[in-house]
């Protein structure tokens, strides 16, 4: 299987941003323990980052029949982009919502995901294990499906 993992703005801070919120682990360092965990599972990850809105939309589109599942963490993007949920419905590959805050004990604004409704799963509140979570549940819908 192939997937997909995508983040968004400012997570390319992480480790130096707000570390009692979102932990001391850096990006790299949560996408490299990723990796060893996708190999172990026999699984191909492929990593994209971006702080633009419109170079997420574009990535997403060019996973167009490249990818089996999406494990994303929309970041701010998740309470404001209408385009980026559309993004995801267009390509059409089922995706698992990851935040590594539980949003829903923050500030009333960030309750709010335009993706929960369509995402597969939605994980927060569990750090970078949160990731992980979503990667076993995606590698098991998979081999359910096939
Ligand atoms: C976040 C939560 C969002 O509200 C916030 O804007 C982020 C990170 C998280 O992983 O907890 O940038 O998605």
């Amino acid at each position: 299987f192939k997937i997909l993992v995508i983040n968004g703005p400012n997570l390319n801070m992480l480790g130096k941003r707000e570390p009692d919120k979102y932990g001391v682990k850096t990006l790299a360092q949560i996408t490299g323990e990723l990796n060893d965990a996708a190999a172990a599972l026999n699984v191909e990850l492929a990593h994209f980052q971006s702080n633009s809105e419109a170079a997420l939309i574009e990535h997403i589109h060019d996973a167009w029949q490249q990818f089996d599942s999406i494990i994303i963490n929309p970041a701010a993007f998740t309470h404001t982009s209408v385009a980026l949920r559309d993004a995801l419905l267009s390509v059409d590959i089922p995706f698992f919502e990851v935040h590594l805050s539980n949003i829903h004990q923050r500030e009333p604004f960030r309750h709010h995901s335009y993706f929960s409704d369509v995402a597969q799963g939605v994980i927060c509140g569990f750090g970078a294990m949160g990731y992980h979570f979503a990667l076993q549940a995606a590698v098991n819908r998979l081999q359910n499906s096939n």
